[in-house]
């Protein structure tokens, strides 16, 4: 087992990353300060892994709230039915929240923790490859909103993370080539000699070597747990953490929540992000077909949806977080590894990759 730490003083905490994790009680227990738990999924994990996560905490009182699958359920009134469960069953301010799935349970159970009775603590076990290298650290929670993706939320810390590389075993294909859309993230805004290493291991990736996949996830949580440490609350450096995604989330927004997979989003988002960046002369050719390539190898589509256009981008980009004053800022790559968050681009440009990817003439 690989153990890593995200530093934030008094809210420190680990994460594990292991195979067969799920079978480990002493590696939760410590983290648990009251009696009762409650294990959060949607029916699709619940129906693989529910019965396993209950006997990881056996000798509490466990209680579950089993909630519908996908990123069209990521809202208040879902919500609304793990308050609805707390309550009924008397939970108290002890009580431990436990998001056993990928980033929408994640995100949601964390919100859920923030917001009940004024904050309770919560633990995430991650189980789809994204939610593992990236929703499951760093305590961004929060559901969407019709306008807008993640836009009703909070920062709020999990006490652990607990990584069973094991649970990737059922995972789709599809959600595996989105996990590695995130993973690719870390080592284009940071890391290029990550990103080498990616381009020689992408097969044996997309088939889940036990070795390679514990060794991107580590990489991926290392990188993340450090940015995180630097800058909790993002009003710095933790925002080259969405390269490609406000991109990416007019893409999810606009073709409505579940259609394209939030990495696929961020997979196409990207390469717009390098032909951005290519276009205002900051990558070579060279640099951005390496970028374009490794994205085309982990199986993720490199454009965006055919239906839009360059006007449907900027209307709903105009909406992310990144905005500022009433500017947009985005993620751009001065080189492979070197990501800045910038408003001061010539708007030409956006407009003009805005055109080039989506085919408008
Ligand atoms: P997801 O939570 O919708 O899970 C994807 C699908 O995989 C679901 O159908 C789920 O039931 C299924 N699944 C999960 N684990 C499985 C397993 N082990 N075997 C078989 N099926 C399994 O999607 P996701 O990609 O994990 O997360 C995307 C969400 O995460 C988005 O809402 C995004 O906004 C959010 N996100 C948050 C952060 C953050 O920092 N908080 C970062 C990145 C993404
Ligand atoms: N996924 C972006 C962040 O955690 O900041």
């Amino acid at each position: 087992m690989q153990q890593l730490k995200v530093e934030l003083g008094e809210r420190s905490y680990p994460i594990f990353v292991g195979q067969g994790l799920l079978e480990r009680p002493e590696l939760v227990r410590p983290y648990i300060r009251g009696r009762q738990v409650c294990i959060i999924a949607d029916d699709c994990v619940a129906a693989l892994y529910m019965q396993k996560v209950r006997a990881l905490f056996d000798g509490f009182d466990v209680d579950q709230v089993v909630l519908p699958t996908g990123e069209a359920y990521k809202n208040w009134s879902t919500l609304q039915q793990i308050f609805d469960r707390l309550l009924e069953q008397r939970h108290d301010r002890k009580t431990t929240l436990v998001a056993l799935g990928g980033g929408v349970i994640g995100d949601m159970t964390g919100f859920a923790a923030a917001c009940y009775q004024r904050g309770v603590d919560f633990i995430q076990i991650p189980t789809t490859l994204l939610s593992q290298v990236d929703s499951s650290v760093g305590g961004k929670t929060g559901i969407n909103h019709p306008a807008g993706k993640n836009m009703i939320g909070a920062f709020y810390q999990p006490r652990l993370v607990l990584i069973d590389t094991a649970t990737l075993n059922t995972l789709p294909q599809r959600e595996v080539s989105a996990g590695l859309a995130e993973i690719i993230k870390y080592g284009l805004i940071q890391d290029a000699l990550f990103l080498d290493w990616l381009e020689q291991r992408m097969p044996q990736l997309r088939a889940l070597d036990a070795e390679a996949i514990t060794e991107a996830i580590s990489r991926s949580c290392a990188i993340k747990a450090q940015i995180v440490a630097a800058d909790e609350r993002e009003g710095d450096i933790r925002a080259i953490l969405n390269l490609g995604h406000t991109f990416g989330h007019a893409i999810e927004a606009h073709q409505g929540y579940g259609s394209w997979l939030h990495g696929e989003a961020v997979g196409a988002g990207m390469v717009m992000a390098l032909e951005m960046s290519r276009q205002l002369g900051w990558l070579i050719d060279a640099q951005f077909e390496r970028g374009r390539s490794v994205i085309a190898a982990a199986g993720l589509p490199v454009t965006p949806p055919e239906n839009m256009r360059p006007d449907d981008f900027l209307r709903l980009m105009a909406v992310d977080k990144k905005v500022l004053d009433g500017k947009l800022r985005l993620v751009l790559l001065r080189d492979l590894g070197r990501a800045v968050v910038t408003a001061e681009f010539d708007h030409s440009i956006l407009q003009s990759t805005l055109q080039k990817m989506t085919h408008e003439s």
